[in-house]
């Protein structure tokens, strides 16, 4: 693996170029604001209606509705969520000229084949490996966030030239940027989702909670334990690695993780994770998004209410109010 940093790249493959950022949401508003404040000339694809044209246009960004903004434009980054990317491209391909590059932020729509980009397009990638906002403050600050980038069709024979200067001008370039494909970064990111930081964290941290409760614990002391602990871990995690982080707890605490951790990873754990990973690659869950999508979120909608009300959710407030 080279991490390739800002004085490894050409930056010249986007001198000159006109980028259509579509959509403005996480990623979308980051980015442009980059390429914006780096003296990249880049406007915005909004549909009719959008909340964030004033805030986009308040930035002094071009907003045209997204075929509009793609017309000319010679590389088109698809920035919304990923199920809806199909639909965006199915509004902005006659307008793509030809030659153009189209790019993203996460494979799962190529990979999956969720868009079939025309044959002359190149199609690049590019994925910060943490949200907008922070892409954002990192770059403000003068720093960066790491990123992937990948190929997945060189049409022009410069594709992945221009995705390095791409990732280098939204500032990734000064903390590192790793090759990688549309398959690697899509399956392992989906894996992270679901089976480690963004699934099993989660619900490990509730079921703690529910725990605690359950035995006569104070709601508000399951949650001091439980839940707002993980910020020291991921303080720690960042700053020393896991390593060194079992060193910095106190010795009841590193015999304690010692002796509970395994008993709950294990191997029955570890074949449920080797599960997950196989539905990921078989497709199975690029299949249940487009799913959730085309019904309108029901299951989204519903868990985003179950712990709006939760208890957990209670007691953070009161947590909250109290502080
Ligand atoms: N979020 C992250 O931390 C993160 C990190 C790395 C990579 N990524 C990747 O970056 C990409 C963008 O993700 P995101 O989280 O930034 O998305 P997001 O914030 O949910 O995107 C919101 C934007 O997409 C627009 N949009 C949604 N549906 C649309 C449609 N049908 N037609 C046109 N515009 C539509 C919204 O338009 P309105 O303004 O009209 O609502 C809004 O401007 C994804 O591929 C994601 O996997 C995300």
């Amino acid at each position: 693996m080279t991490l390739l940093r800002d004085a490894d790249i050409d930056p010249s493959p986007l001198r000159g170029k006109q980028v259509a950022i579509i959509g403005f949401g996480n990623q979308g508003r980051a980015q442009a604001l980059n390429l914006r404040d780096g003296g990249v000339a880049v406007r915005i694809g909004l549909r009719e209606g959008s909340d964030r044209a004033a805030e986009a246009g308040a930035q002094g960004l071009q907003v045209l509705d997204p075929a509009a903004a793609t017309k000319d434009a010679d590389l088109v980054m698809l920035l919304a969520p990923d199920e809806q990317l199909a639909r965006i491209y199915d509004c902005i391909s006659d307008a793509l000229k030809p030659g153009a590059s189209l790019g993203f932020s996460h494979g799962l729509a190529i990979h999956f084949g969720l868009i079939a980009p025309r044959p002359d397009l190149d199609v690049i990638m590019v994925a910060p490996k943490g949200p907008g906002s922070a892409l954002r403050s990192l770059y403000a600050a003068g720093k960066g966030m790491v990123a992937l980038a990948a190929v997945a069709r060189d049409a022009s024979g410069g594709a992945w030239g221009l995705a390095l200067a791409y990732a280098a001008a939204i500032g990734c370039g000064r903390a590192g940027i790793i090759r990688s494909t549309f398959e690697e970064e899509c399956v392992a990111d989906l894996f992270n989702e679901q089976a480690v930081v963004w699934g099993a964290v989660p619900e490990l941290l509730a079921a703690g909670f529910d725990t605690l409760v359950e035995s006569g614990v104070q709601p508000e002391v399951a949650y001091l334990e439980c839940v707002s602990e993980l910020k020291l871990l991921a303080e720690l995690v960042e700053g020393v690695g896991l390593a060194a982080m079992r060193e910095r707890i106190s010795n009841t605490a590193e015999l304690g993780g010692l002796l509970g951790g395994p008993r709950l990873v294990d191997d029955n754990l570890r074949r449920d994770m080797r599960t997950i990973l196989e539905e990921i690659r078989s497709g199975r869950f690029a299949a249940q998004l487009s799913e959730e999508a085309d019904a309108g979120y029901p299951r989204l909608r519903e868990s985003r209410r179950r712990a709006a009300a939760s208890l957990l959710e209670r007691t953070r407030q009161s947590l909250d109010r109290s502080a």
